[in-house]
């Protein structure tokens, strides 16, 4: 039988005065919810229940963007009545999982690991408990469910407001992930009640109400207390943030990877580079971005979701949703919109913008050039300021240009559009027919000179600035 999760994410974090429900609040750019996603589905947990509240109709559009492999189903909690209240709402849905076990994991916690989920998971199954909780043990307990330990496990939770003096002084806390035999959960979550000092229903009480039945109960102490942390309002958040950006940078120093000075320097947890890769001052890397070897990220590149070769020199860049294959050169003030494929040995230059295009081997777009929704062959040369109109304003068309052309400086191209092979356009062109291979195509005005033509003019702007300098040097008020 598939075990199941749960994740409680119907909070509003009023404290962090955002509308977006608490867990779409992000760590490292990816929301608190994607990293728990990720645990869970690393952990191999297919099944996951998301119960949403405040602004539930948020995460349904986040799921819906994301490439999961695990089935994930959202189940409203309209009114939040407590971390209890909330695993109610999916009573129905666990019923398939009863004979299983079922994860309950706080939605705030973007630092819980497969390692605690697994190693939790473990210790539960090894001894047959009802429950498994994870604890952490915290020099500031302040604000958390207190651990009271029995001689053989665990004898209960106590909520801070709870808390007895004594009890306050216990330092292991609940961190908010818990392992259940699905029956277990079912029977007593409708056995639990409102009757403490928030008048909520709190899911610790299931844990009571089993240990007080005679079923075994236990805690698993997670190895690091940042499991523990979450974020209540955005200080927290940017310790948060903090927290993962050196651990991240640490583990890719460890691997490797030579950082210049790490100011600026955000690297996504999904994030893969190889080995002798430099990264400078104010590099942004996100989502599944890999980076291959011997590579120079230079200063403030931010790629998103882009495949990098290896042996590949990126200077101010901008790269979204695209691939960069070995040997190429990038930059500076280049964007690469989403959907460019830039083929190996490829230049380009400064203030090209690419989009939804390719761009073949060892070709050159050396600067201030628009490539949009084109397909460019191998070791074209592009002059200055070429432009594909691609747009007419209600629809897009492709531009073809094949191997070996060259596209004179200061060319349009205007789509659809084919450039043959070797073919060539003449500077200042707007292109709008087909160009056979080794053509030459000029479409432009016809040159015409007219001798003497300057001359009055510029007798007339001689007068005009002999008379300005007069005025100027009298003194005099300028009433031109
Ligand atoms: C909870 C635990 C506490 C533990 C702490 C760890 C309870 C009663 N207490 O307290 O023992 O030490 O987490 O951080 O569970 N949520 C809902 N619906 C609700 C209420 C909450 O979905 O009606 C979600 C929240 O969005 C949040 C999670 O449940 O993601 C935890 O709720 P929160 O109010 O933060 O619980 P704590 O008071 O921190
Ligand atoms: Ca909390």
């Amino acid at each position: 039988m598939e075990n199941a999760a749960v994740i409680l994410a119907g909070g509003q974090g009023k404290r962090m005065k955002t509308v977006k429900p608490k867990v779409l609040c992000e760590v490292l750019g990816e929301p608190m919810l994607e990293w728990e996603l990720n645990a869970c589905e690393r952990a191999g947990i297919k099944n996951i229940f998301v119960i949403k509240g405040y602004n539930g109709d948020m995460i349904d559009e986040y799921l819906a963007k994301r490439r999961s492999v695990s089935n994930i189903t959202t189940i409203l909690q309209a009114e939040q009545l407590g971390t209890g209240h909330a695993v109610m709402q999916a009573s129905g849905e666990l019923e398939k999982f009863s004979d299983a076990n079922i994860l309950v994991l706080n939605g705030d916690l973007p630092f819980i690991d497969v390692d605690t989920i697994n190693g939790s998971l473990e210790l539960h199954e090894k001894k047959g408990c009802a429950v498994t909780i994870v604890t952490a043990r915290l020099e500031n307990p302040t604000g958390y469910g207190r651990v009271i330990r029995s001689s053989d496990g665990l004898s209960a939770i106590v909520e801070q407001k709870d808390c007895d003096p004594m009890q306050l002084m216990i330092n292991e806390i609940n961190v908010g992930c818990y392992w259940f035999a699905g029956k277990e959960l079912l029977e007593t979550l409708g056995e639990i009640t409102n009757d403490n000092a928030q008048g909520e229903y709190y899911l610790p009480d299931c844990i009571k109400l089993l240990i007080e039945k005679g079923k075994k109960a236990d805690a698993y102490i997670s190895r690091d207390s940042s499991a523990a942390r979450g974020a209540n309002d955005r200080r927290e958040l940017l310790e948060l943030n903090n927290i993962a950006r050196a651990e991240i940078i640490g583990r890719h120093l460890d691997n490797g990877i030579e950082f210049t000075c790490t100011d600026g320097v955000i690297i996504g947890s999904k994030v893969t580079i190889g080995k002798g890769t430099v990264i400078n001052a104010g590099v942004v890397l996100r989502g599944s971005t890999v980076i291959g070897e011997n590579c120079r990220i230079g200063n403030n590149c931010v790629l998103e979701n882009t495949v990098v070769g290896s042996n590949v020199d990126l200077n101010y860049v901008q790269a979204y949703e695209s691939v960069i294959e070995n040997d190429v050169k990038i930059g500076p003030f280049v964007q690469l919109r989403p959907n460019s494929h830039i083929m190996r040995g490829v230049k380009i230059g400064d203030f090209v913008e690419i989009k939804n295009s390719t761009i073949g081997e060892y070709t050159s777009v050396s600067h201030l050039t628009y490539i949009g929704d084109s397909d460019v062959g191998a070791n074209v040369n592009f002059g200055c300021g070429v432009v594909t109109v691609n747009y007419n304003g209600y629809e897009k068309s492709r531009t073809v240009i094949e191997d070996n052309a060259f596209i004179g400086c200061n060319t349009n191209l205007v789509a659809p559009v084919r450039v043959g092979k070797g073919a060539y356009t003449a500077a200042g062109s707007t292109i709008t027919k087909d160009i056979p291979d080794n053509a030459l195509a000029i479409e432009r005005g016809k040159a015409a000179i007219k001798e003497g033509y300057a001359i009055n003019k510029l007798k007339a702007r001689t007068e005009k600035y002999e008379h300005l300098k007069e005025q100027l040097e009298s003194g005099g008020e300028n009433k031109d």
